[in-house]
């Protein structure tokens, strides 16, 4: 077969082109319409690439020989969609910020765009904890028109010196794990957690009845009583866990217990935890109660400033 050099022609007639040729199963073709465009994805996909959805759909259902390298179009094709960025929302976030400290302990927090800013973090970091913009996140939210590439910049932007050894991912129930494809290969899966709420909440047919975390990276070291890696708080342990909503002005502000939780069973005592996504500070507040330093980021100025009253207040 003769080599294509997808930078010689147009993507669209690249992909055509290879369409054409190899085979693949309807099985994978599915997955990979799905894993771009999620359920409904005929449409979409069959206009990407210029065919008829009837003949993608036909494709889906072996009724047509499917070109096998649709895979290596159909990667190009996901760099495409995710390469749309997300639509920037400039609050005027210049990098202001306010250092505050409780005990030996700091928490630096800066109103800026993470993506822009992440670039130029120096020191020791040791732990990501954060409950970043997710898959159907509030319109209202920067970031909220693709989450995915949003968290992508931020961790692909870290500086390696850093040297992290955590990444702990708060979503609630219902966030769509993809966006956990952000996360860099070299922190290798650690373990799933279920944060359950005291008094669950229907949304729709949907139980909202507690958040999940997904942690990467390294466990923390073992010591007396920290052995385990548990997968959810004991119930003794945050009995009024519940989405913070109402108690700050955050639309979406997770709880504090949760994340106290997460913070001292999977970062180490003394760490420096950083959240590029801090909303109204509960990650803070969290770390500085458990002697964890802070670094935070929030680009919304309203959020931003109700992070630093919250940490102010203690
Ligand atoms: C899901 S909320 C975090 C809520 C937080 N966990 C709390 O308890 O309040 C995500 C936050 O990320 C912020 N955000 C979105 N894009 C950002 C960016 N590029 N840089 C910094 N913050 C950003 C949003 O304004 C939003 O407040």
């Amino acid at each position: 077969m003769s080599r294509i050099k997808p930078e010689s022609r147009n993507i669209l007639n690249f992909i055509r082109d290879i369409l054409s040729r190899l085979e693949m199963t309807p099985q994978e073709l599915v997955a990979i319409g799905e894993r771009i465009y999620g359920q409904r994805w005929k449409t979409p996909f069959a206009q990407s690439i210029g065919l008829s959805r009837e003949t993608i759909s036909r494709m889906a259902h072996g009724h047509r020989p499917i070109a096998r390298q649709v895979e290596t179009a159909a990667r190009l094709l996901d760099q495409n969609v995710n390469a749309a960025k997300y639509k920037e929302r400039r609050f005027g976030a210049k990098g202001e910020s306010v250092t505050l400290r409780k005990g030996e302990n700091w928490a630096h927090l800066i109103h800026c765009n993470s993506v822009e800013y992440i670039p130029s973090l120096d020191g020791s970091i040791h732990a990501i904890v954060t409950d970043p913009v997710w898959p159907k996140a509030l319109d209202c939210l920067a970031g909220s028109d693709n989450p995915y590439q949003l968290l992508t910049d931020v961790l692909r932007k870290l500086p390696e010196s850093l040297d992290i050894k955590q990444i702990v991912i708060h979503l609630r129930c219902d966030g769509d794990p993809r966006i956990l494809c952000a996360i860099p290969h070299c922190f290798p899966f650690l373990r799933f957690a279920w944060l359950p709420y005291a008094v669950p909440s229907p949304q729709g047919r949907l139980l909202i009845s507690g958040d999940v975390a997904y942690i990467f990276g390294t466990p923390p070291k073992a010591a007396n009583g920290k052995r385990l890696l548990p997968g959810h708080p004991h119930p003794d342990y945050c009995p009024h866990a519940k989405p913070s909503k109402g108690s700050t002005n955050h639309p979406c502000s997770r709880s504090l217990e949760h994340v106290e939780w997460m913070i001292e069973k999977f970062t180490e005592p003394g760490s420096t935890v950083l959240d590029p996504f801090m909303g109204s500070g509960t990650t803070g507040l969290a770390a500085l109660r458990r002697g964890r330093n802070f670094i935070g980021m929030e680009i919304d100025p309203n959020f931003y400033r109700e992070a630093v009253n919250r940490l102010r207040e203690g």
